[in-house]
């Protein structure tokens, strides 16, 4: 059993390495590291401490101490560790010889090969998979890299850094040197070497630095490589004009390799990437894709600084540099496309990922206290989570008191690995205010509850909100995590959160009503305390308050307002959030009420949808041409995910199939001749060029709402109108949305269409994905039969990461009637693939087996069915620490 690693027990290494110098000559099976590091103790640590470098999978094959070689039992090594137990107490150099073989690692950490290309992959602990090395981020180095190869196989070589030397060797072989001045930490090591296309431009940063930009695809695809590239220039610019910060090398490599665990990854001077999120072309991309790429090539930028200038001292702090550069990634896009859209976008993700998470057993605090596998913890909670509280702290202090914080952290902690803590002292300086009751959203699981209630009082024409702030006392227990509950806080000593409540009020009739009260500041009241109440005075009549706008808090509200108040912000609220949520909460309603009751089939007429389409109506008439990307999200009724969310225990995932299929019919119903309307209005005219700016996606992303509302009410008009669609299309993102909608009606126009979308692009990889992953969102029985025949298609591979994400990972995350199907085999199916995929990528096998962390929610049978399925896994001979994790915290 893995050990458990604890915040607690943090000490600083007992040796630094200042410089290291990488020799890597590359070879299919048998490539050889040279690693001269520069040691020396480290005037912190413990004095004539043994050495103990991490490994992992390594043969050493020569190690030599100042030139010579060591004497005997001088050291001891295994696969897992170098250790020299009487290092010299002054500065000294380690030469290291190790022998890797990058085609058999197909778990993707360290060196391994895509598509013949070879690429690393270090953080959070894979470096220690190319050499023996102190592989904590603590450590900063130097980094000089040579790296040698086969011209024919290996004709670009980059590395860390800028570009030093080239040369040839020989008549076959050839090298580089890149050298990276800045300091660094060894997961933000990166070399790739291959055949590859590039295109390429120059960015002049502020500073008055030529930076040469690039980006490597595989070759033939660098026609799909323009978007990401003009998206890392307007990344550059962004963060200099946001955040004052500019790059800092001369030049800056986006690389794209199609076997990849992750989104991308941030190391310097030399990203790399998944694919998925640099390749696009209208014919293979859809709107999403174009979005995801922006913003991914963004995050992975701006990790330049929250990230890689300043690092992290332990992977506790993962959320300083992930939350607050998704944060900074989330404004990058709202600013480059709509605010409100990308708000509404980012809290559906994080009410659909982070709230479930933060409600299950593998609930954790954004900043763990313990770990048993680090991989398992780059989660939603770290990322989206620790994003809202970087922007709580925003909303909290003001934008510019904020940016002076933000100055105050890169100035103060450039060049050193820092701590939340760190982070937040920056704040604390430049606002004077005390951070410390702030902190504790770093230190608590589980989602807030804030209820609230109103009260209007004529006599005084005051205007009272009660608040009251809890959080679920299951999430901390199921916080409990490793076997002996480090996460666990004990009930009684849960602290009130510091809560800004971003609220208006809105009157009756509409309109904004000016009211007073001395405790709300640009528009923010602050809920500190367990319960508080908020009075405005001279309030004229009752009005309706708008709360928690814009998704000030990362909470639950609870707060009884009536249909009609609902109706009276979908129509006047000025926070565009609210109108969304407003609708948002109408349907809520419907959908708990008739999952509730079982759905039954008169359903689709019940007057509660009917006073939804209504209120959908007025909205479109008036205003969906103005908006289409909002009017779309309107339109966009409550995942089954979230409604089985909303209800909390014993769910019955069809039921709320049922409930949502019936308001989707009854909307489609009543709505139907607006949305054919809307269609025809928003038609591209033929010979349109393509665009994927916001507003274009948008008018396609409204069309193919109302395409799916009018399939759910007329299937076979709707099928008619989306098979037309399929072969008009001029986009990807039409074909896709006509696809899904086809193929939501069970017959052979759908088999047809399906059959004909895989063989158009039997060549496509990323694109057989989203056709992968449309067949394992299909919410029929025929479906796990339908995937275990497509995971013998050619283009499937368990060794891919994309492949296993787009036919396994949705049907266990999307398909939540199929997944928790009460004969199990749902759960069998995943469990399957889990247990096979383990031996090869233990990553990607414990990921997708964080899709039962909502199985304690579910009604008895299922229940049953999943405990005995992750019981299976539990009990599985050979697991991987990874997958071990997962099982062992899910069934705690
Ligand atoms: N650090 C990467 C990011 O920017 C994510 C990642 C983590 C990639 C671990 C690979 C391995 O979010
Ligand atoms: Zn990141």
């Amino acid at each position: 059993m893995q050990t458990i690693v604890r915040l607690a027990d943090y000490r600083p290494s007992d040796y630094l390495i200042d410089r290291v110098d990488l020799d890597v000559r590359l070879h299919p099976t048998e490539t050889r590291v040279t690693a001269t590091l520069a040691l020396r103790p480290n005037p912190d640590g413990e004095p004539g401490a043994p050495l103990v470098l991490d490994g992992d999978e390594l043969t050493l094959l020569a190690i030599a101490l100042d030139g010579q070689p060591t004497g005997p039992g001088a050291i001891a090594v295994t696969p897992r560790s170098l250790t020299l137990h009487q290092p010299p107490q002054r500065p000294f150099v380690l030469a290291i010889e190790t022998q890797v073989n990058p085609s058999a690692n197909t778990k993707l950490m360290g060196l391994y090969r895509s598509n013949g290309v070879y690429c690393t992959q270090c953080e959070a602990d894979g470096f220690r998979r190319i050499t023996y090395f102190l592989d904590r981020p603590d450590v900063l180095a130097v980094y000089t890299t040579r790296i040698e190869g086969e011209r024919a196989d290996t004709p670009v070589l980059l590395g860390n850094g800028n570009p030093v030397a080239q040369g040839e060797i020989g008549l076959t072989r050839h090298y580089a040197i890149w050298h990276d001045p800045h300091p660094k930490p060894a997961y933000l090591f990166a070399l790739v070497g291959g055949r590859l296309g590039r295109v390429g431009s120059r960015f002049t940063t502020m500073e008055g630095r030529e930076v040469e930009i690039a980006v490597y695809v595989e070759p033939g695809k660098e026609g799909r490589a323009g978007f990401a590239l003009d998206a890392v220039a307007r990344s550059m610019a962004w963060d200099e004009r946001t955040f004052g910060r500019a790059y800092d090398l001369d030049v800056f490599n986006v690389v794209a390799v199609s076997d990849f665990n992750m989104g991308a990854m941030e190391n310097k001077g030399l990203n790399i990437f998944n694919d998925k999120y640099v390749l696009a072309s209208p014919d293979t991309a859809t709107d999403s894709d174009y979005a995801n790429i922006e913003a991914i090539i963004a995050h992975e930028y701006f990790h330049n600084w929250s990230g890689n200038r300043v690092t992290c001292r332990d992977w506790f702090q993962l959320c300083l540099k992930e939350g607050l550069t998704v944060f900074r990634d989330q404004e990058f896009s709202s600013d480059e496309r709509s605010r409100p859209v990308h708000r509404i976008a980012d809290v559906r993700t994080l009410r659909a990922r982070q709230f479930p998470e933060d409600a299950g057993p593998l609930a954790h605090p954004v900043r763990p206290r313990a770990y048993r596998e680090i991989n398992n913890f780059y989660t939603a909670t770290v990322y989206e989570k620790g994003a809202e509280i970087v922007r709580m702290l925003r909303t909290l202090l003001g934008p510019d008191t904020f940016r002076r914080g933000m100055d105050r952290y890169f100035a103060t902690c450039d060049g050193t690995a820092a701590t939340v803590e760190d982070f937040l002292a920056a704040f604390a300086h430049e606002s004077g205010r005390d951070l410390t009751a702030f902190a504790q959203w770093y230190e608590q699981a589980g989602t807030p509850t804030v209820a609230v209630s109103g009260t209007y009082d004529p006599a005084a024409r005051t205007y009272a909100l009660a608040f009251r702030q809890s959080l679920p006392v299951v999430a901390t227990e199921a916080a409990a995590g490793a076997v002996d509950r480090p996460q666990l806080i004990q009930p009684q000593l849960i602290q009130p959160l510091v809560i800004p409540v971003a609220l208006g009020l809105v009157a009756r009739e509409g309109g904004p009503v000016e009211a007073v009260s001395e405790r709300v500041h640009d528009g923010v009241f602050v809920l500190e305390t367990a319960e508080d109440t908020l009075v405005f005075e001279d309030v004229a009549a009752p009005p309706v308050p708008s709360l928690f706008r814009g998704f000030s808090a990362p909470v639950k509200v609870e707060h009884a307002l009536t249909r009609d108040e609902r109706l009276t912000l979908l129509a006047h609220d000025g926070d565009a959030f609210n109108r969304w949520q407003a609708a948002q909460s109408l349907a809520m309603d419907v959908l708990v009420g008739r999952a509730k009751a079982g759905a039954p089939r008169d359903a689709e007429a019940g007057p509660e949808g009917a006073a939804l389409s209504a209120a959908l109506a007025t909205f479109l008439d008036g205003e969906a041409l103005a908006d289409p990307a909002f009017a779309a999200l309107v339109l966009t009724l409550p995942e089954e995910q979230e409604v089985a969310q909303t209800l909390q225990a014993e769910v019955d995932p069809d039921a709320i199939w049922r409930a949502r299929q019936s308001l989707r019919v009854q909307l489609g119903r009543d709505l139907g001749p607006r949305l054919r309307a809307l269609r025809a209005a928003l038609a591209e005219p033929a010979g349109t060029p393509f665009s994927p700016d916001a507003a274009s996606a948008g008018r396609r992303a409204l069309r193919n709402a109302a395409l799916d509302l009018v399939t759910a009410a007329d299937p076979d008009a709707g099928t008619a109108l989306a098979l037309a669609q399929l072969d008009a299309a001029t986009t990807m993102t039409d074909r896709l949305a006509a696809l899904a909608s086809v193929s939501l009606v069970p017959g052979e126009a759908r088999e047809g269409a399906l059959a004909r979308f895989g063989e158009t692009y039997r060549h496509e990889p990323l694109v057989l994905d989203k056709w992968f992953a449309v067949q394992a969102m299909i919410p029929e029985d025929g479906t796990p039969d339908r995937i275990r025949g497509l995971m013998r298609h050619p283009a499937f591979s368990l060794g891919n990461p994309n492949r296993v994400r787009s036919l396994i990972a949705s049907f266990s995350l999307n398909n939540p009637t199929q997944f928790h199907r009460p004969d199990g085999a749902g759960y069998d199916l995943t469990v399957e693939v889990v247990l096979a995929l383990d031996g090869k990528n233990p990553q990607v096998a414990a990921r997708l087996l964080t899709s039962f962390n909502t199985w304690r929610m579910v009604e008895g049978g299922r229940r049953r069915r999943a405990e005995a399925a992750l019981r299976r896994v539990a009990e599985a001979p050979g697991l991987s620490p990874d997958v071990s994790d997962i099982a062992g915290r899910s069934l705690a």
